[in-house]
């Protein structure tokens, strides 16, 4: 099965999607898949790379490949003196990308154009988990618990005062289409504000502000089976270092000490299983099909708030999704399995 893995790309999360697609194509078994690295570069360039012994090659420069439109897959290879050479077609689209360009809905987009199946989300649930201020409706409208927040743009952004009074201190300022809390700021302060905001818009048109919930992070991983059927794992949970504040990107990715995680979890039985219950039942409210991590809050007297879904969560040595799973007795190289059996179904 030829599978084409894509990652890079032109989000903020570049680093983190050449980290996660490492981890992903080290766990295809050589001996069911042919794998084809492209790598999507900062521009936006799908320029064939290599991978080998665990170590990708990230050309700069050098074989461009371009989809078919309803090609059922054809890939061509288009050399940097012109022409084009038929490659052989691939049999399933697996991007890892993480954030705008990619976990979006625009390569689930390009995978239906060119008719090629594609592994995890499809478009609607990866445009609407990406968009933290309309995930947030839907989170509402589907009788989900979620922060109280403020949904701001450029032209309309609330003073100080009315940010305070209606969400409290301290808020986080976050941009409403990013991951890895890139251009995230906890605002204690005034002049925390004007900062966090410019800080923000440097990432986003719009941002979204959120109440400040003192709980715990605990994530679970969803994984649709081939007939529509939802698998929710086990719960993990994020504990940042002290030092940190947040599970800051830095925290995240930076520093190695930055947080541990905890899998499994100890949570009350039938908090965890309402957990799972919300888990299934908010990447239903987002639209969203093949798999995604969702992400809670879990306040002292263990009330459960959802923060986010993520459909192409990270797949580093640090992330959650495939910890979980395995602790939920689906081992990498059969959860990567699945994803491909979902996406041919
Ligand atoms: N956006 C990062 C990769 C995550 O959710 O894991
Ligand atoms: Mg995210």
């Amino acid at each position: 099965l030829r599978i084409a893995v894509l990652f890079g790309g032109r989000s903020a999360e570049h680093d983190v999607s050449i980290l996660s697609a490492t981890n992903v194509m080290s766990a295809l078994d050589p001996a069911k898949y042919d794998v084809v690295p492209i790598y999507v570069s900062p521009r936006g360039t799908w320029l064939l790379s290599r991978f080998e012994d665990g170590k990708l090659a990230l050309p700069e420069t050098g074989m461009q490949l371009a989809l078919v439109p309803g090609g059922k897959g054809r890939l061509l290879a288009l050399p940097p003196e012109g022409g084009a050479l038929d490659m052989p077609a691939i049999d399933i689209l697996f991007p890892v990308l993480h954030g705008l360009h990619g976990e979006d809905g625009s390569v689930q987009g390009l995978a239906e154009v060119a008719d090629v199946p594609l592994a995890g989300c499809g478009i609607l649930g990866s445009a609407t988990a990406l968009d933290k201020d309309i995930a947030k409706r839907l989170f509402r409208d589907a009788g989900l618990s979620a922060a109280r927040s403020l949904t701001l743009h450029s032209h309309a952004v609330p003073s100080f005062e009315e940010l305070t009074e209606a969400l409290g201190l301290p808020v986080f300022l976050k941009p409403a289409r990013q991951g890895s809390s890139v251009g995230v700021s906890k605002v204690t302060s005034a002049e925390g504000y004007a900062a966090a905001l410019q800080e923000g818009f440097r990432h986003d048109r719009k941002l979204l502000a959120e109440e400040f919930i003192k709980g715990r992070e605990i994530e679970c991983a969803v994984l649709e089976r081939p007939d529509g059927t939802l698998f929710v794992s086990r719960p993990g949970e994020i504990v940042p270092a002290e030092s940190h504040g947040f599970y800051s990107y830095d925290a995240k990715y930076i520093d190695a000490d930055g947080a541990a995680l905890m899998v499994p979890t100890e949570l009350p039985e039938q908090v965890e299983a309402e957990m799972l219950d919300m888990a299934a039942r908010a990447f239903r409210a987002l639209g969203c099909d093949g798999m995604a991590r969702a992400d809670f809050f879990v306040t002292a007297d263990m009330r459960i708030l959802v923060n986010e879904l993520n459909t192409i969560p990270g797949f580093t040595d640090i992330s959650m999704y495939s910890k979980v799973m395995a602790a939920s007795g689906v081992p990498y190289a059969e959860l990567i399995d699945r994803l491909v059996e979902h996406g041919l179904a």
